[in-house]
């Protein structure tokens, strides 16, 4: 299979990494943490999240974090919201790109936000359409895509459809979330092989945590697939709260060497990311 030349980052240790973290970091330190990170080449940084300070008492300083980032031309800081409350705040922090959440399993979507994924659809409706009156980005998130904490095995053509669903509703690019790692080369390909026939590839992008020691391999398979942007957190920060054992989004770090040594370009500097990783983990 022929591997793609480019591959785009798409860094969420800033929300995905530090959301799970128990202890209240400091605003300080989330923006320095950003603030490096633009150094860095990266393109997409996720910012923070937008969500109920009672669900994530993490991302309780949304607002604050994006008034003090320095927002560097060239590099788009997207944030995380999950209903209408979110998205008027969102617009108020001047944010350029949001994503919106949901799974592929029905259990989840109730833990994580409270809903069923048809209501979770619904609720998004109203945050697409102030999305595009204010010229911002959609892009979305599918969790659960090889397998869920509560229901075991998803079946692909179910990531498929909701994925079909965010597409078809306004967001620019979907991003799959084998959010507790569970998923094997095998699995993910079939997964994006059936996702493929609902989204083009070139709207794809990979999410992966590195729970069973697994995301290496599942990234490159789904480059193998034709997918072109990979998310990946600094550090190898995070998980998700209402995922348990979701600990560890694949490290940038990782993602990034490996790239580099299949010759992958990326524009992103090892150095810096190394840097920045040390950073915050002096800091945690
Ligand atoms: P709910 O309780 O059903 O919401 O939660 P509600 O509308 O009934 O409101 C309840 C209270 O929350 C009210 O306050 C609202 O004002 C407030 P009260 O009147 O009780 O004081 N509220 C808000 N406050 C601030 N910002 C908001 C907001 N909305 C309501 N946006 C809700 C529903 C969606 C709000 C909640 O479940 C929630 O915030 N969930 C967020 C969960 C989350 O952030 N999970 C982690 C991110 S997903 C993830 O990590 C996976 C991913 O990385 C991909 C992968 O790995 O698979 C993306
Ligand atoms: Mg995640």
């Amino acid at each position: 299979m022929t591997l793609p030349s480019k591959v785009r980052l798409y860094e969420v240790g800033p929300r995905d990494g530090l959301q799970n973290e128990k202890k209240i970091i400091p605003v300080d330190v989330k923006v320095a943490l950003i603030n490096r990170l633009s150094e860095t080449g990266l393109t997409h940084i996720e910012a923070t999240s937008f969500v109920s300070p009672r669900f994530v008492p993490q991302m309780g300083d949304a607002t604050e974090v994006m008034e003090k980032i320095t927002r560097r031309p060239g590099v788009t800081y997207p944030v995380l919201v999950p209903n209408e409350k979110g998205m008027r705040a969102a617009i108020k922090a001047n944010v350029t790109e949001i994503a919106i959440f949901t799974a592929a399993s029905e259990s989840f979507t109730q833990k994580n936000i409270n809903c069923t994924i048809a209501e979770s659809i619904e609720r998004f409706t109203p945050v697409i359409k102030l999305a595009q009156h204010h010229h911002i980005k959609v892009r979305g998130y599918v969790s659960c895509v090889a397998g869920c904490p509560y229901e075991g095995d998803i079946a692909p053509e179910k990531v498929a459809a909701v994925s079909k669903t965010l597409f078809e509703a306004g967001c620019y690019e979907i991003s799959l979330g084998d959010t507790i790692g569970i998923g094997t080369p095998d699995s993910i390909t079939a997964m994006i092989e059936a996702t493929k026939e609902n989204v083009p590839g070139t709207h794809l992008a990979l999410h992966c945590h590195a729970t069973y020691g697994r995301a290496l391999e599942n990234i490159k398979a789904g480059l193998e697939q034709g997918i072109t942007v990979i998310d990946s957190s600094v550090g190898g920060l995070g998980g998700c709260p209402y995922a348990e054992g979701s600990s560890g989004n694949v490290a940038t770090e990782d993602v990034l060497q490996m790239l580099n040594s299949l010759g992958i370009e990326t524009g992103v500097s090892l150095d810096k990311i190394l840097e920045t990783a040390r950073y915050i983990k002096e800091q945690l």
